[in-house]
């Protein structure tokens, strides 16, 4: 009687940690699913960019004297919008997201070079003082037509 009292005690503690084990592994699962691997603050859904404001109308929009801001969308296997022309000396900062996969945004011969992802937001700025056409290349790997993937930024 005795020795069964304990037997009983003991599995119920076995019994009591289980619980809690597994409510542990919820908790966690659940606190994941609240913050998904793609849930940065920037996040969107890749397929939502084109219906998701500014990116419904990429383009470039003064907000100064000679500053402008620049939404862009990349995209296999271009960039909107395309072939953008700006005054010598303007300030422009680039707001761009991705489309469909991970592409490239790097203007060689300046320092303006990120990595545009999927949903995601990134932002640059550059002050253009030259004028010239500026070659603007993807750097990453984005599939078949990733060699061509490029626009134009011209500053007169
Ligand atoms: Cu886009 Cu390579």
């Amino acid at each position: 009687m005795h020795i069964h009292r304990l037997e009983k005690i003991w599995i119920g503690f076995g019994v009591a940690m289980l619980v809690v084990f597994l409510s542990v592994i919820g908790i966690s699962a659940f606190a994941m699913g609240m913050d998904p691997p793609t849930g940065h603050s920037h996040g969107m859904d890749p397929a939502k960019v084109d219906s998701t404001a500014p990116f419904d109308k990429p383009g470039l929009k003064q907000v100064g004297e000679n500053e402008y801001e620049a939404v862009m969308t990349a995209f296999a296997f271009g960039y909107a919008p395309d072939n953008m022309e700006i005054p010598a000396g303007a300030t422009v900062h680039f707001t761009i997201t991705s489309k469909d996969v991970i592409h490239g945004f790097q203007i060689p011969g300046t320092n303006v070079n990120m990595m545009v992802l999927p949903g995601e937001i990134n932002h640059l700025t550059h002050t253009f003082d030259k004028p010239g056409t500026y070659l603007v290349l993807c750097n990453e790997y984005c599939g078949g037509a990733h060699e061509w993937m490029k626009t134009t930024i011209i500053v007169k």
